[in-house]
Parts: C-alpha cells; structure tokens; sequence
C-alpha cells in the first residue's frame, strides 16, 4: 500500500517531494500539495543556505521542514491557527530542531525587526491576508533590501465578474480571494515595495490538485478531508482548467 501511495504521489516534475513520505503529507493536509507548489516556487527564490526564511501561513510547517532540508535555510515557521507546540513536535522528529523554529503569528503584527529575513515564503496561505492594498507595504519591511517574497496561491486563470455557471454548485464567497497572475502583478507593483520579478500559473495546475484531492478523498482517516477533498475535486474536474489553478508570483525588496 505504501508503495503504491508513494508511486501514486510521486509526480515528475516535484522530484524533490517524492523523497517525501506520502502518509506523513496525508495526515498533515490543510489544502493541495505544499510541497508541490513549493517545489515549484523555490527556483525562483535563489535561496542559500544559511539564508534566513519566513514561513509565513506555514500550516502544519510541512514547507518549512522542506525548504531547511532541501536548502539548508533557517526557517521560522510562523502560523496563526495551527500551534507552534504542535509543529515543534513535528519539526523535531523530522530532524530539524537546529533549523526550524515555530511561531505563533498573525500575519498583521508580526514579531520580527525590520530587514530581518533574506526571503519570505507563503504556500496556499497569502490571499487570507495579503489581499489588502496596504500589506505589502508592511510586509516587505521584514525584507532585507534584495530579498525575496515568493507566494503560491490558489488562483484564477483570469479574473471574473460573476461565478461561472459551472462552478455556481461549488462556490464560496472565500472564493473571491483567488486572482490571476496579472491582478497579483498590479497588486504588488503598485505597493512600490517590491520588484516584481514572476507572476505566472502552473501550467495544467488544476490536474495536481485534483489528483492530490483524489487521493487524500481515498487515503484519510479524516472524514473532512475525505468528503471535501472528493467535493473539491469534483469541482476541479468540472471546470478542467477553465478557471482554476494555482498562481505563482515572485517579487525583490527595492
Ligand atoms: C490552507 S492553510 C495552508 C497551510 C500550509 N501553508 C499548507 O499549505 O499546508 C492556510 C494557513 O494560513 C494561515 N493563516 C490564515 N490567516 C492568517 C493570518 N492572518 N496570520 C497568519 N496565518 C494565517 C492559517 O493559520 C493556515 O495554517
């Protein structure tokens, strides 16, 4: 069963994720694969070791535990419903008690100094808070100067005024938090904060995601996770990539 689950989620374009193992990135789900898109972020970033990394949103800090072994980066891993007690348990039998350190933050007062971090990341977390037209502006003061902000975000193929027709069943008003690529380009360039550098979408992202969903649906012992990851699903598989995937973007403190 293992193999076949680990076959199952090793996809060829994340070959670092596959060293991953599949049951412990189940039972820690909170949304599609973070370590997916974060292997598709990284590259972008130029990150080395030793750099300094915010984990902003880091979830069950499956991302920060990544991003300290694949790149021997310091890690803080910041989330605001998840406990740090909790991650720091995690994060220790993962090996990386020396990298990564857990955080309780809220996103709007953090608890760092000014030009602290080389690079701050964010996976499936940024458009609960950073929508706001004031956020990059106190976000990117934790930035030193150069350093880089990378976010992969749930996201739009283009934006939309109203919900298409076929998405109507399986709408959320959260919903409204997805953009595009070019309306996070906008949205960031105006801020004056930061250099936008990428701002693109995963190609055929909505085919990972509907296949990660299939499988926790099938895999999970929670019943959540189960019946939304099969809704979810569902909904990718309905729209096939019409208006849904995942957005990229990457930007440089000026
Ligand atoms: C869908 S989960 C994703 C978690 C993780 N990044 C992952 O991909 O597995 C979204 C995360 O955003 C965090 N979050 C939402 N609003 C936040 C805020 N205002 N401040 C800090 N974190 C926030 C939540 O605590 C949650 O863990």
């Amino acid at each position: 069963m293992t193999d076949d689950l680990r076959a199952r989620l090793t996809l060829p374009r994340y070959p670092r994720s596959a060293d991953y193992d599949p049951q412990w990135m189940i039972d820690n789900v909170m949304g599609p694969n973070p370590l997916w898109l974060l292997e598709w972020l990284s590259p972008a970033l130029d990150l080395t070791a030793g750099a300094r990394v915010l984990d902003l949103g880091c979830g069950k800090a499956l991302t920060s535990i990544f991003l300290a072994r694949e790149y021997g980066v310091r890690v803080t891993a910041a989330d605001l419903w998840i406990k740090p007690s909790d991650n720091w348990a995690r994060i220790q039998v993962a090996g990386c008690a020396d990298t990564v350190t857990p955080v309780l933050a809220e996103a709007h007062e953090l608890p760092f100094a000014d030009g602290y971090f080389d690079a701050i990341v964010s996976v499936d977390a940024f458009h609960y808070f950073g929508t706001d037209d004031l956020y990059l502006g106190y976000l990117s003061r934790f930035l030193r100067p150069g350093g880089a902000l990378g976010v992969v975000v749930p996201g739009l193929i283009a934006e939309l005024e109203d919900v298409p027709e076929h998405l109507a069943p399986f709408w959320e008003p959260g919903f409204w938090t997805f953009h595009s690529p070019q309306w996070w380009h906008r949205h960031w360039s105006r801020s004056d904060a930061v250099e936008v550098k990428v701002a693109d979408l995963l190609d055929d992202g909505w085919r990972d995601w509907a296949h990660w969903n299939d499988v926790c649906a099938e895999v999970s012992e929670d019943d959540f996770v189960r019946e939304f990851g099969g809704r979810e699903a569902e909904m990718l598989r309905v729209d096939a990539g019409r208006t849904l995937g995942f957005t990229r973007v990457v930007a440089r403190r000026v």
